[in-house]
């Protein structure tokens, strides 16, 4: 059987253990690519990772290369390539540097990989994707975003933290923007099936959410040099075995909603099932008034990133 072929655009930290994660659930074949400043750190990358899959038992292939021309024909494109955030910084303060970088790398992808799925994972996610689909050209269901996956994620743990309880118990949705403006859904929030707010109070739910909408600040308040990757990448390898292996996960992901929900043409975290051909089916739910409000002034905010993304490239 043919292997799937998952290129990761950004050899950093993000990139590099999404790479971990694919080639040890193999779920395909792995390019790692870098710019060519960066020498020969992606083979250095590739190499290291290969040589722990005797001992992780693993038999995926990991490439590293400066050259687009080794992700020819990718299935899956993972687009990390782009400078994280150091204290202090926004997400959107990455935005006119890492927009400049993902219109150069989609580029590239378009001519190489015309077929490929792309993740995008570059901050400010919401507008990477965006310019992501612009410049590829690529139909709206191949392009989307890894976010909803890391802030459901993050929630989650929270939530487990709070309660004593397992993770695997804890099924959880947000919406929105990746960003100070997602939204939770507590009707979609259970633990062990028991709605969330039958076992913590309002006001400590928010200040759980409020803890996870500021989920990746703290990471990089803590790390001081950049900021997190592990639970990104985990994400982000979920949506590429969602793909690979057509699983249908209903999961949040950052997708290009027209009609859907009224957003008119944007890219914002809802729940969508994804499979081989990307995102499948947009998932409509019924917000309660209250989680319409939040999410129109996620859409807001989104809209807001892109229009200034629009005057610096
Ligand atoms: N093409 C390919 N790779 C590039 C390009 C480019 N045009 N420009 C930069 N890169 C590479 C850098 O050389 C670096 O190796 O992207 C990599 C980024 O890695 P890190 O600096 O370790 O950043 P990381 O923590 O992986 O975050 C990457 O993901 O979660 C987001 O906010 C985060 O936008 C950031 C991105």
């Amino acid at each position: 059987m043919r292997r799937a072929k998952i290129s990761i655009i950004g050899a950093g930290n993000v990139g590099a253990t999404t790479a971990h994660w694919c080639a040890a659930a193999e779920l395909g074949d792995v390019v790692l690519v870098d710019i060519p400043q960066t020498e020969d750190m992606p083979k250095g990358k590739a190499l290291d990772l290969m040589q722990s899959s005797p001992v992780m038992g693993f038999d995926s292939n990991i490439v590293g290369t400066t050259s687009y021309a080794d992700t020819a024909d990718s299935d899956v494109v993972v687009i990390t390539a782009g400078i994280p955030r150091k204290p202090g910084m926004s997400r959107d303060d990455l935005l006119a540097t890492n927009a400049k970088i993902m219109t150069s790398v989609c580029e590239e992808i378009k001519k190489t990989s015309p077929n490929a799925v792309v993740i995008v994972v570059s901050n400010p996610l919401d507008a990477m994707v965006q310019q992501a689909k612009k410049v590829t050209g690529f139909p709206a269901a191949r392009v989307l975003g890894q976010a909803g996956v890391l802030d459901t994620a993050r929630y989650r743990t929270f939530l487990a933290m709070e309660l004593g309880v397992s993770v695997e118990d804890v099924s959880a949705l947000l919406m929105g923007g990746h960003g100070d403006t997602m939204v939770p859904i507590p009707s979609c929030t259970s633990v062990g099936g028991i709605p969330i707010l039958q076992l913590i109070d309002a006001a400590r739910l928010e200040e759980i959410v409020d803890r996870t909408r500021k989920g990746g600040a703290e990471i990089v308040s803590l790390l001081k040099t950049g900021s997190a990757y592990y639970a990104p990448a985990a994400a982000t390898s979920q949506m590429v075995e969602a793909i690979v292996r057509d699983k249908k996960r209903l999961i949040p992901c950052a997708a290009y909603c027209d009609k859907e929900y009224g957003v008119g043409g944007y890219y914002v975290g809802v729940p969508v099932i994804l499979g081989t051909g990307g995102v499948e089916k947009i998932v409509e739910l019924k917000l309660t008034d209250d989680e319409q409000v939040a999410f129109q002034k996620s859409i807001d905010a989104v809209k807001e990133l892109v229009s200034t993304m629009a005057t610096l490239v």
